[in-house]
């Protein structure tokens, strides 16, 4: 697990971006799992401005409401297509589809979609419970796409963006944890104090269901870029442990930096400037 803790939430972006890139760049036939949320706005952003080549691209999206169409700007499909989707040429944009009225075919669906397109690199969120896409707290491991209740916070969390309370939706189909856990690669975005109880826990516990991000500490292949609010309750034993990331910085977690020529920036060493990587500790 590569931490990268940088300034703050534009610092996120860029490095994000960048890990993104070069995955792009990897091979000529790519999948990307891709989040909705606040987190994930300023990438979709750099690639608008930066417009790079992803006719090679397919994305899997991680979770979608039940019950709301993509002409509803509350759904993870509106917030997909107006952020990135009509911006850019993709190859193939998939959805879970919360619309089909069998929900359980459509997770299925969606499994054989994934199935015939493995992840190369799942971008992910966390909520303040800890819950990635919406497997919430008590999720299994073993979980594969399906239907899911939302958790009473996460319904609380998400009705900023509705009108009223009866209509923030109650149900979701969700990517699982195994499913996500498939992934080759995983990168991990948060930002902000709110976030600091969830980063903390899912770093410093021992793996569990009542903690979905735990589950993070047994893939392979894990980049986590927070800035440093979200960093602030972190262990600074664990922050200086090892060794780490940047020249000698601080890479938690087990300690070694990311090796990617994209990752810090682009500019092939490891070094964020100043502010950046690894700031402050
Ligand atoms: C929702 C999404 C998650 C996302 C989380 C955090 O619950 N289903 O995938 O990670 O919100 O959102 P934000 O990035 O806005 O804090």
């Amino acid at each position: 697990m590569d931490l990268y803790i940088v300034a703050n939430k534009e610092e996120i972006s860029r490095l994000a971006y960048q890990v993104m890139l070069s995955k792009i760049n990897e091979s000529d036939n790519v999948t990307l799992g891709l989040a909705t949320g606040s987190s994930p706005e300023g990438i979709y952003e750099l690639f608008r401005a930066n417009q790079p080549d992803v006719s090679h691209v397919t994305t899997v999206n991680l979770d979608e409401y039940i019950g709301i169409d993509e002409s509803n700007d509350q759904s993870y499909a509106y917030f997909m297509n107006e952020h990135l989707f009509k911006h850019l040429d993709f190859k193939k944009n998939y959805l879970p589809n919360g619309m089909n009225s069998d929900p359980d075919a459509a997770c299925r669906e969606f499994e054989d979609i994934i199935a015939k397109n493995p992840i190369d690199l799942q971008l992910l969120g966390i909520g303040t419970n800890g819950h990635i896409a919406f497997n919430e707290p008590g999720s299994s491991f073993d979980s594969t796409t399906r239907v899911v209740e939302l958790a009473k916070d996460t319904i609380v969390a998400n009705s900023r963006f509705f009108d009223k309370m009866e209509d923030v939706p109650k149900t979701a189909i969700t990517m699982g944890i195994k499913t996500i856990m498939s992934a080759g690669e995983i990168l991990l975005i948060a930002s902000g104090e709110n976030k600091a109880d969830a980063i903390k826990t899912m770093l410093e516990q021992d793996m569990n269901e009542q903690m979905p991000a735990s589950v993070l500490q047994s893939h392979p292949n894990v980049i986590i870029i927070i800035d440093e609010a979200a960093a602030s309750k972190i262990d600074p034993a664990l922050l200086t442990q090892g060794g780490g990331c940047c020249d000698g910085g601080c890479c938690g977690g087990g300690g070694h930096h990311h090796d990617t020529e994209g990752c810090c920036g682009g500019g092939g060493h490891h070094h964020h400037d100043n502010e950046g990587c690894c700031g402050g500790h």
